[in-house]
């Protein structure tokens, strides 16, 4: 180094020495700067807060599997990540969750994935299709197969990662009537999620379908604004369903499906490090919730049976065929919304020739 250079750099030290506020505008303007540029490194002291919103209440399979998910993060980051989770819609409803998903509000949900059109992704509503699974091995197995797979990566051009399947099992259907044939839905307003596939079908038996919100389901109920809904029994038994229905028939026709999310952005830009330890969390928390899943359900039909406030009717055989025989009809007209070539893959990967 000549010996003009090194003057002054030495002139410039003793400026920077001689003068606190440059020395700490200088390191406001760092911190500044890496904070805006690198999100996760510059706080490394602070724990990465996840904000995982759903809608059910924390005793459902997906309330646990959320709860799980949290245990196993925490852990697995050795509490480089902290994972919030709020239940029953205490921060955002059915519709506002994956706009605030998206704005980044909240980093991850776990949505039905009958609501997913208003996004622009409508081929989710495939999994709507009612008696598309036969048993839940047929639902794990397609979830999990290329089907799953190409469905989780539509999301990808709408800001949102893909991260899993959670099962809810089959859907009940009630009423404050009996209903055993699909005849008896005729004039009923029964509340569904959103999907256009199971608007279809509802009406193809006469039904008048209307979406509501969740959390706005039981008041809808006993206030009848609606006459009946469909739903799992976890669902039932949690939000109080049974109560306000004197009739539930359990029919098994539709299939409730989470698709476990989290914003794109969000997730892209963690630590690989991290990122790694959090999918091995969703990979375990995954397993858990689909191996509680039927349980869960068989324990909530039970105690909605023992509370004797509704009527719980299991069809025949014979019924069960006929509704079946009357709602596959309906598969043609959904081939235009979700695919043929989806629909095709489903009946394959589940061995289901309708
Ligand atoms: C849920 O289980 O997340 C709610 C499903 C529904 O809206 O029916």
């Amino acid at each position: 180094m000549s010996s003009a250079r090194a003057a002054d750099r030495g002139r410039r030290a003793a400026i920077f020495e001689a003068r606190p506020t440059l020395r700490v505008l200088c390191a406001v303007t760092l911190a500044g700067m890496l904070l805006l540029g690198a999100p996760f490194a510059t706080r490394a002291q602070q724990p990465i807060v996840i904000k995982f919103s759903h809608v059910t209440t924390p005793d459902t399979p997906k309330g646990k599997g959320a709860e799980k998910f949290k245990e196993l993060a925490e852990k697995y980051t050795g509490g480089k990540v902290r994972v919030e989770v709020y239940p029953n819609s205490q921060l955002y409803k059915d519709k506002e969750e994956i706009e605030a998903l998206q704005l980044g509000a909240v980093q991850m949900l776990a949505p039905s994935t009958s609501k997913f059109a208003p996004i622009g992704i409508k081929e989710f509503e495939a999994l709507d299709l009612p008696f598309i699974f036969p048993d839940e091995a047929g639902y794990l197995k397609a979830t999990k197969g290329p089907v799953g797979k190409s469905l989780l990566q539509r999301l990808d051009g709408k800001g949102i990662a893909g991260l899993a399947f959670w099962d809810n099992g089959f859907h009940m259907i009630s009423a404050n009537k009996p209903l055993r044939k699909p005849r008896d839905l005729q004039g009923l307003k029964i509340r569904i999620s959103g999907s256009k596939v199971a608007d279809a079908y509802l009406r193809a038996m006469g039904a008048l379908p209307q979406i509501i919100a969740f959390s706005e389901l039981y008041q809808a109920l006993q206030t009848g604004v609606v006459d009946g809904c469909e739903n799992t029994p976890s669902n039932y038994y949690t939000q109080k369903l049974h109560e306000v229905q004197k009739h539930i028939n359990v029919m098994n026709h539709g299939h409730l499906s989470y698709a476990v999310i989290a914003n794109k952005k969000f997730w892209d830009g963690l630590p690989a490090d991290i990122r790694a330890q959090l999918e091995k969390a969703m990979q375990e928390a995954t397993d858990y919730t689909n191996s509680i899943a039927s349980k869960e359900n068989a324990d909530a039909l039970a105690a909605i049976k023992a509370s004797g406030k509704s009527e719980v009717y299991e069809p025949t055989k014979e019924e069960r065929e006929e509704w079946r025989q009357a709602l596959l009809a309906t598969y043609k007209g959904a081939e235009s919304r979700v695919g043929k070539d989806i629909i095709a893959a489903l009946q394959k990967e589940t061995a289901v020739s309708q």
